[in-house]
């Protein structure tokens, strides 16, 4: 049996027929094939298939697919902006935050997560936002580094925003 399931994912309105069972991450992956999202512990340890839910972090592994219907759905795949990339994928390209990146979306949509709520997160704010991504490479330092300098990017392009605004 399958439930016909409306999904809102990244602005974009998907039907999905999934088994009432399947995860979110189930449906992201291998119905839409929206596979940025990754398939790491499946019980909630990793934190690599990290997505937002109406802006929240939330694990896709843990979350069914049924509980997502009517919400706002954004994967790693979303992050983009008309073509051009997040400051936080910029902060994590520049700061060569990443190596296998297995980890990457999951870390980067926490890190999103946690600027949109705090644009300037303070050390142990960063630190507890991606308590619940590991990463088994590059030992956080170069990923700490990223997430401040997104905040960074971020300050930066929301002054150019407004002086767009003004001129
Ligand atoms: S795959 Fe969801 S927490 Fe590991
Ligand atoms: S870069 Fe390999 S798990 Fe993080």
């Amino acid at each position: 049996m399958k439930v016909v399931l409306p999904l809102k994912v990244n602005g974009d309105d998907y039907e999905v027929a999934v088994p009432p069972h399947w995860t979110l991450l189930e449906a992201l992956r291998y119905e839409l094939r929206l596979t940025g999202s990754k398939q790491g512990c499946d019980k909630g340890d990793c934190g690599a298939c990290t997505v937002l839910v109406d802006g929240k972090p939330v694990l896709a592994c843990l979350t069914l697919a049924v509980a997502a219907r009517g919400k706002a759905i954004t994967t790693i795949e979303g992050l983009a902006h008309r073509g051009k990339m997040d400051p936080v994928q910029d902060a994590f390209d520049e700061s060569g935050a990443l190596q296998c990146g297995f980890c990457q979306s999951g870390m980067m949509m926490s890190a999103k997560a946690l600027l949109n709520e705090r644009p300037d997160p303070t050390e142990e704010e960063m630190r507890l936002a991606l308590s619940g991504n590991l990463c088994r490479c590059t030992g956080y330092t170069k990923i700490f580094d990223a997430v401040r300098r997104a905040a960074q990017l971020q300050a930066e392009a929301r002054r150019v925003a407004l002086g767009q605004d003004e001129g």
